[in-house]
């Protein structure tokens, strides 16, 4: 009998079938419920004890074998009929297809891009390198300035000429000295300031700053401005301006929204007062237009400045400004309906 269960293995192995069905009526031959295996299996009691071993070992063989051979069978028969472009079963599930998301900095990045773009704003860009004239000396703040310590600074090397730029502004004065007014023009990128890494600010964010100029812009065009734009990002219409400073812009503002006090998280993010801080703005000091060859007599304007991490952790009340470079997927799978 074992000779013929081998017999079994040898015919099983040399098996080649095309079809659905012969594949099929080999394994209810093998396998099946009344399949030789299972024959096989009810004359084991019958076997005598020293035989058992060897007997159990060769079925077992002609077991795997069999269901191999289905396997393997199988298997081609859907290769082959793929290649021809005829899917063997039409009902099976399809494979996911994994979509990715743009990160939350570049989603908000490009909203307020294009919400400037519709009023004609442009966008423009500029090294991270940069060097002190642009980032400080042109916006009015000379060397030994004290305003340059409101922004610690990256320097390469021993160079204290060269540095990571700290705001976009740079990117501005490098319009300005390239480009003749009318100007407008925003300027989204990466800035870096030399700050300790914290939940609430980190040394590497990004910003978008923007610089109107033209002929008799005034300060009432700048307020409009921004009421417009916080209209359609946040969809909130108050705003208020709180006198501040900036070397480059005179007067300065610091602009608040009115968020509002009717959840308990705008009570938190608020510290109760319902405003919420979101850019620095001015009107360019004339010292700031001069260096850029332009004509203060003949030409004003304003420029503004914020931060799109800050403006994120708002819109989608993020807590933690880390998560935006941590790459967590559980983090960025949830902008995966975003645009
Ligand atoms: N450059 C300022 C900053 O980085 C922002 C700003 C830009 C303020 C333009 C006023 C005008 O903090």
């Amino acid at each position: 009998m074992i000779d013929k269960i081998k017999g079994h293995v040898a015919d099983v192995e040399s098996f080649n079938a095309k079809t659905k069905d012969e594949i099929e009526a080999f394994r209810i031959k093998y396998l099946g419920k009344k399949g030789i295996l299972n024959e096989y299996f009810a004359e084991f009691k019958n076997v005598p004890n020293e035989q058992k071993k060897e007997f159990g070992q060769v079925i077992n063989e002609l077991k795997t074998a069999a269901q191999e051979k289905v396997t393997i069978l199988k298997e081609e028969l859907e290769n082959s009929q793929e290649e021809k472009g005829v899917y063997g079963d039409l009902s099976r599930p399809g494979e996911p297809v994994e979509i990715g998301s743009r990160h939350p900095i570049s989603i908000v990045k490009n909203q307020i891009t294009e919400i400037f773009s519709n009023i004609g704003f442009n966008v423009s860009e500029g090294p991270e390198m940069e060097d002190d004239w642009h980032n400080f000396t042109a916006l009015n703040l000379p060397e030994y300035h004290p305003a340059r310590d409101m922004q610690d600074t990256f320097f390469i090397q021993t160079d204290p000429d060269i540095l990571l730029r700290t705001h976009t502004s740079s990117v501005q004065v490098r319009y300005m000295e390239e480009n003749k007014p009318p100007i407008r023009t925003i300027s989204p990128g990466r800035v870096f300031r030399n700050e300790a890494i914290s939940a609430r600010s980190h040394c590497i964010f990004h910003q978008v700053e923007g610089l109107y100029i033209d002929k008799d812009v005034s300060f009432a065009d700048m307020k409009q401005t921004i009421l417009y734009f916080t209209k359609q990002l946040f969809g909130k219409s108050k705003i208020r301006l709180r006198p501040s400073y900036f070397p480059f812009t005179e007067p300065s503002a610091e602009v608040d929204v009115y968020w509002g006090l009717e959840t308990e998280t705008d009570y938190r993010i608020t510290k109760g007062t319902g405003w919420l801080e979101i850019m620095g703005c001015g009107m360019v000091d004339p010292n700031v237009l001069r260096n850029c060859n332009i004509d203060p007599q003949e030409y004003s304007g304003f420029a503004f400045g914020m931060g799109i991490e800050r403006i994120a952790m708002l819109l989608y009340q993020i807590e933690d400004i880390r998560m935006f470079y941590e790459n967590d997927l559980r983090f960025l799978e949830q902008f995966k309906s975003a645009l």
